[in-house]
Parts: C-alpha cells; sequence; structure tokens
C-alpha cells in the first residue's frame, strides 16, 4: 500500500497529464478550426474526425490513450499498483473536467481504454474490442463507448481482474455522465454516426 503522500502526489500527476485537451491542440495545430464550434463541440477524436480529418482524429485518440496509459504506467513503476489505479482515474477525471478548459474537458473514452489497456490488458482488449465490434455494428460511437464502459466491469470480473472492479464502477458512471447528452440524443434517435456532422 502506498503512502497517502505518494497517492496524492500521482492524483495530482495523473490529473496533470489527463487535462492535456490534445484534441484541441491538435485541430488547432493543423488547421482544422475549433472543435467547440464543430459537430459535438466535444474535444476528443470522435469530434476531430467530423473535421475530415483522419489522421487528426487517429493522433487525439492515440495521445488520448497513451495520457492515461502514461499515467498508470509510470505510477506502477515509481510507485504502486493502487498508485497506478488511481493515477489512472486521475488521468480520466483531468481529461473530462480539466482545469484550463473551465473544467469543460471530453467525455474520456479514449483515456479509459488506455488506461485500462496499461492496468489489465487483458480487460483493456476487450473493452477495445466490445467497443470495434459495437462501432461496426451500429456507427454510432457513444453507444459504443457506453456499451464497451458498462461491459468493462464484467471483463474485469470474467479475466481475473476482480480488484479493478471498483474503479470499472466509477469509471462506468463517469462515462454515463460525460455521454448525457449523447444518451438524450441516442433516446430521441438523432445521435449522428461516425463521420456524420
Ligand atoms: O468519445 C466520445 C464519443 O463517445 C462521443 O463523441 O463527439 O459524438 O459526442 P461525440
Amino acid at each position: 500500500v502506498s503512502s497517502p503522500l505518494a497517492l496524492i502526489l500521482w492524483a495530482l500527476i495523473g490529473y496533470g497529464l489527463g487535462a492535456i485537451p490534445f484534441g484541441l491542440l491538435l485541430a488547432r495545430a493543423m488547421g482544422l478550426g475549433n472543435l467547440r464550434q464543430i459537430g459535438s463541440g466535444n474535444i476528443g477524436a470522435t469530434n476531430v474526425l467530423r473535421t475530415g480529418n483522419k489522421l487528426a482524429a487517429a493522433l487525439t485518440l492515440l495521445l488520448d490513450g497513451g495520457k492515461g496509459a502514461a499515467a498508470v504506467l509510470l505510477a506502477r513503476a515509481l510507485v504502486a499498483e493502487d498508485a497506478a489505479q488511481l493515477a489512472g482515474l486521475a488521468a480520466f477525471i483531468g481529461h473530462c473536467f480539466p482545469v484550463w478548459l473551465k473544467f469543460k474537458g471530453g467525455k474520456g473514452v479514449a483515456t479509459f481504454l488506455g488506461l485500462l489497456l496499461a492496468l489489465a490488458w487483458p480487460v483493456g482488449l476487450a473493452s477495445c474490442a466490445t467497443w470495434l465490434v459495437t462501432a461496426l455494428a451500429t456507427r454510432i460511437s457513444s453507444f459504443s463507448a457506453l456499451l464497451a464502459a458498462a461491459l468493462s466491469t464484467v471483463w474485469m470480473l470474467v479475466l481475473g481482474h476482480g480488484t479493478m472492479i471498483v474503479l470499472g464502477a466509477a469509471l462506468t458512471l463517469l462515462i454515463f455522465w460525460t455521454h448525457r447528452a449523447n444518451i438524450a440524443r441516442l433516446r430521441t434517435g438523432t445521435e449522428p454516426k461516425i463521420g456524420q456532422k
């Protein structure tokens, strides 16, 4: 068990990493405009794709996932597993509620998948596969994310990572919260398909 000081430190480092809004920065740097005025207004890869630039969307996915994985792997290498879980959760919270954007950040899906891959790769892979299969079947990013989040706790139990279940439940609740506008659109059948404005 890590010391309280180490846990606080890694929560802050995780938050700081997670709070880097790669989608927003990339879209600006690549001259794609202000993501806040495009599509859903979100700063994630799905919305970057609505600019039509697939490379920018892929980079956003990798970097937003990578910061979640980096927080976990650094904390695990330098401290212990409890710090790694906390750093991953903090990175997710940093992405969704970044202080520099007045706490209005992204929806956390890429960061969620990245931190899961780093914490327990079988759970991460199963969750990525859940997202991918659902996305191929429905072409709806948010629905795929909601299903992947909900099933991640099932994968944790089935794949022998029950110690992650509290983290999984917390992440699932937060993902449903960050997707509340998407859930409203899904209910009215107005949620756009991947790549559509
Ligand atoms: O990763 C976020 C995705 O699930 C939904 O994004 O832009 O369609 O709200 P968006």
